[in-house]
């Protein structure tokens, strides 16, 4: 057992969890950041996401140090001490700190001296840090990207990457009022982009519920579907409900509907604190009778690999081993939504995904399957979208999209008219 009262134990626990349990951040994280104080939790979630987007840069700092490769959670232990090092943290209590965590436990112990003695000599070597290349995505996501993108965009996405991502707001009401009182800057797509947000809860009008977090691309979606008040839609797959909020603030009349019990009651929290109403349904959407309705919004479960920014445990979690699985029950989700729509309906259709099986491949087999489908080109020209990001499938998205601003989360998103 870790000790609870050391934040780097836990951040050794999430990287083992992500590292060798295969697990991802969202799944582990409440559960371990429950075992630390409030006023820890914050920085343990900075310093395990720290390491992990370095985490390849760790690996070629010990490389020259280790003559084999140590059990998991003494690499872990020391792949935590060179970010921290490496990011300027001071050595003296950093190696203090991981030999301490290598000594409170049996299968570790052992390790202690390897951990003072490798930790002391990356010091020596921390200007390396800067000339390292930036790292590289895993090789199950790299081969096909290189196919589809070409090595220039694999590379700036990999720069977005390791950029990591800023916070963004998505206002209830007047988003120019929102940026103002967040001192924050509107971005051209109409979110409020913010540079050092803090303790997000502290910001002006988060208890009256004015905004709610989403990335710059997550809030496209719903402004392609474009809601008119009185509009029955149907949000097909709606926790934690970012999407919802969209719909609902525009006044349309809308079915939120997750098969996640658990996450459903996010949606709940997110409606009531920002004053919003939905039907909340919780069940497979391949199992769900109802409609017809005039719009569908499909935010469909996928592999998220636009989202690494914020995620970067998800090339360690990770091999590409289920993404079939995902591929297929898309393509069922497509169908079941086009039987739910009113005639002449609109089905905005969208991934956090750069995987063209997610994406542009769903729209050509969905246009295959279904005569009388086309996609709403017109639906997808919004404002701050160039020309360019819009393909004849639908608008994709890339991390190094307003990479001067910060970027966006990697996205594909279509809308679907049926005759
Ligand atoms: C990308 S997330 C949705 C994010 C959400 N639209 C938002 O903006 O906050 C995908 C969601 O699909 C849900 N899901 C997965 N399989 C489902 C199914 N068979 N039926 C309904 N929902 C499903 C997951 O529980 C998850 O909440």
């Amino acid at each position: 057992m870790s000790n609870p009262k050391d934040v780097r134990h836990v951040v050794v626990d999430l990287l083992d969890d992500v590292t060798i349990e295969k697990r991802l951040l969202s799944e582990v994280l409440p559960k371990r950041l429950a075992k630390l104080p409030a006023e820890d939790r914050a920085r343990a979630q900075r310093l395990v996401i720290q390491t992990l987007r370095d985490m390849d840069r760790c690996d070629r700092m010990l490389g020259p140090f280790l003559r084999q490769r140590p059990v998991p959670r003494v690499l872990n232990v020391l792949r935590l001490g060179v970010s921290e090092i490496c990011n300027g943290g001071a050595a003296h209590g950093v190696v203090n700190a991981c030999v301490e965590i290598a000594k409170a436990q049996a299968e570790t112990e052992h390790a202690r001296g390897l951990v003072n003695a490798v930790l002391r000599k990356i010091d020596r070597e921390k200007d390396k840090w800067d000339t390292l290349p930036i790292p590289r995505l895993p090789k199950w996501l790299r081969k096909p990207l290189l196919a589809d993108y070409g090595k220039e965009a694999v590379a700036a996405m990999e720069e977005a990457q390791f950029a990591g991502a800023p916070v963004d707001l998505t206002a209830k009401g007047d988003v120019a009022a929102l940026a103002k009182a967040v001192k924050g800057t509107q971005l051209p797509t109409g979110s409020v982009r913010l540079s050092d947000a803090g303790q997000i809860t502290n910001l002006p009008g988060y208890a009256e519920g004015d905004w709610w977090v989403q990335d710059a691309a997550a809030a496209l979606p719903a402004k392609v579907l474009a809601a008119q008040a009185g509009e029955t839609i149907l949000d097909m797959c709606a926790a934690p409900g970012g999407k919802t909020m969209q719909l609902a603030a525009a006044g349309a009349a809308v079915t939120a509907l997750d098969v996640s019990e658990g996450r459903m009651t996010r949606v709940e929290e997110n409606l009531t604190r920002t004053k919003l109403s939905a039907e909340l349904v919780t069940r497979d959407a391949l199992e769900f009778e109802g409609g017809p309705f005039d719009a569908i919004l499909l935010d469909a479960p996928c592999t998220a690999t636009g989202t690494i920014r914020r995620h970067p445990d998800l090339p360690y979690a990770k091999d590409g081993g289920e993404f079939p699985g995902l591929f297929e029950l898309q393509e069922h989700m497509i169908d079941r939504a086009l039987g739910l729509l009113k005639p002449g309906g609109r089905l905005v259709y969208c991934t956090c995904s750069l995987l063209i099986d997610e994406g542009e491949e769903q729209v050509r087999d969905a246009l295959a399957r279904h005569e009388g489908l086309a996609v709403d080109h017109d639906a997808l020209r919004l404002p701050g979208v160039e020309a360019d990001w819009i393909g004849p499938e639908g608008l994709r998205l890339f991390p190094h999209y307003m990479a001067d601003q910060g970027g966006m989360d990697g996205f594909f998103i279509t809308c679907l008219r049926r005759k």
